[in-house]
């Protein structure tokens, strides 16, 4: 028992879940992190300490302590640098891997690409690609969902972003995913690891990521190229990039501007790509709800193309992807903060150099905050009911300073996409497919998912 002298304040301790093995909690991680994260936190609903490999990790998951290292002192909470280290391999010094003041610059000026005036022109963009991809499942209703999502996805980022249309795109488009996909897969086998491989020893990941950052600057550098040397104004990211001069006056180099672009690049589609698919396997899963869904799409719109302003008039679909963003939160797990100097979070006492990892995959299957949580359930986000949801217990988009920059876009391509696919097609899933969920940057369908469509009558 420690005697605690009156000037000492009481903490309380952090509850330890311990392992004698020197990997520590890597083991159970390599296993299945997914289940062994969501077992933690049934165990510790308001935070535990594990270990990975030498490093402390301080899993976080009350509500209020979130919003504390997320949202109130961020600042003192930022990425840890081998973490950030590694995602540059991938990313350069685009706005998810960079930090301090230069990410909020940063972001302040790519925020107003996001704004909302700006959504009516994107969501355009988002219908007519959709109504593209509706002819291809009229010629040929057995699809494949990963790659008819990830393609479309790019496709509207790539025109919304930066004006680079479908054909410039296309040619490239499976070289571009392959490219993003693998950086994923490097970037965490490198976590393992514990520390950032410096970039000069010819591992094989950093050949990989080599051969990844040389593929996209293929596709994108000459895009960027033909921008800076035309310079017609199209008022979206490339323009907004280029035209930016720092407080010298001076442009933005060249590699800089290429970083951001692929930062939106990869960061804006295969996102909401995945999102789509886990909505598709869920709606699969449960008739019922994809049956309550068409209903609403088909009484609203009465079979005219959806645009934005529909949206308000379409609450179910907004609630079906919430849900499903609930379950299957494409980033699953918000990594890794550092502990900057010994400090309280709560009534806690969180020592130097720990890591902090956030993840939402566990955190909004937190039965206290939603009631049977394995059950696919859109109602609980229904405008009367979602105010029980606390707010920092449900964070597909994270939170405060580093929270998703094109979160309202996602959400609006995404319901979009959703609604004019199933206004037009029914779809089952193909039957005898192994669903299991792959825990990268993102969390996808290991397999894919294969669906086969008939057209609906209307
Ligand atoms: C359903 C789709 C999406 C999901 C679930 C999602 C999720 C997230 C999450 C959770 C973060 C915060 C990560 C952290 O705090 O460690 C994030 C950051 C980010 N997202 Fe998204 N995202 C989506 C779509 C998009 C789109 C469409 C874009 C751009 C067009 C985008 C660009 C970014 C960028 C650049 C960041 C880094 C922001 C920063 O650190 O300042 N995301 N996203």
């Amino acid at each position: 028992m420690i005697e605690l002298s009156h000037t000492e304040p009481a903490y309380k301790p952090i509850p330890k879940d311990v392992r004698y093995h020197p990997l520590g909690h890597i083991i159970d991680f390599k296993k299945d992190v997914l289940a062994s994260m969501r077992q933690m936190a049934q165990k510790h609903p308001e935070l535990v300490q594990l270990r990975v490999g030498p490093k402390r990790l301080i899993m976080v998951q009350h509500p209020e302590l979130v919003r504390e290292v997320l949202v109130k002192r961020a600042a003192e909470f930022p990425k840890a640098a081998p973490f950030r280290g590694t995602l540059s391999k991938a990313l350069g010094n685009g706005l998810v891997p960079s930090d301090g003041k230069f990410h909020a610059g940063q972001r302040k000026m790519m925020q107003s690409l996001f704004h909302h005036k700006r959504m009516e022109a994107y969501s355009r963009v988002m219908t007519t690609y959709t109504a593209d991809l509706l002819k291809e499942w009229e010629r040929n209703p057995n699809r494949d969902l990963h790659n008819d999502m990830m393609r479309l996805t790019m496709f509207i980022v790539s025109k919304t972003l930066f004006n680079a249309d479908k054909r410039t795109m296309a040619k490239d488009a499976q070289r571009a995913a392959d490219a993003i996909a693998n950086n994923q897969i490097w970037i965490e086998k490198e976590f393992w690891l514990g520390f950032k491989m410096p970039d000069w020893v010819p591992t094989r990941g950093n050949r990989q990521f080599k051969k990844n950052n040389q593929t996209l600057q293929e596709i994108l550098m000459p895009i960027i190229e033909q921008r800076m040397r035309t310079n017609i104004d199209h008022g979206d990211l490339l323009t907004t990039l280029i035209n930016a001069r720092n407080d010298a006056g001076r442009p933005m180099p060249k590699q800089q501007i290429f970083d951001e672009v692929n930062n939106l690049f990869s960061a804006g589609h295969e996102t909401t790509a995945n999102t789509l698919i886990w909505t598709f396997y869920l709606l699969g899963q449960n008739r019922h709800v994809a049956q309550k869904l068409t209903n609403e799409i088909d009484q609203v719109l009465q079979g005219r193309r959806p645009t934005m302003a529909d949206l308000d008039q379409l609450p179910y679909a907004a609630m079906v992807l919430k849900e499903s963003m609930r379950l299957f939160p494409a980033v699953w797990s918000l990594a890794y903060r550092e502990v900057q100097r010994d400090t309280t979070v709560g009534d806690y006492r969180f020592p130097k150099g720990s890591w902090i990892v956030i993840s939402p995959y566990a955190l909004h299957r937190q039965e206290s905050y939603f009631p049977n949580p394995e059950a696919f359930k859109p109602e609980r986000f229904h405008p009367t009911r979602a105010g029980n949801i606390p707010r920092y217990a449900y964070l597909p988009f994270g939170a405060g300073p580093r929270v998703c920059i094109g979160a309202q876009f996602a959400m609006i391509e995404a319901q979009l996409i959703l609604i004019q696919l199933l206004q037009t097609f029914n779809f089952e899933i193909v039957p005898g497919q192994s669903i299991i969920p792959r825990p990268l940057i993102t969390i996808s369908p290991e397999n894919g998912l294969n669906i086969k469509v008939t057209r609906r009558s209307q």
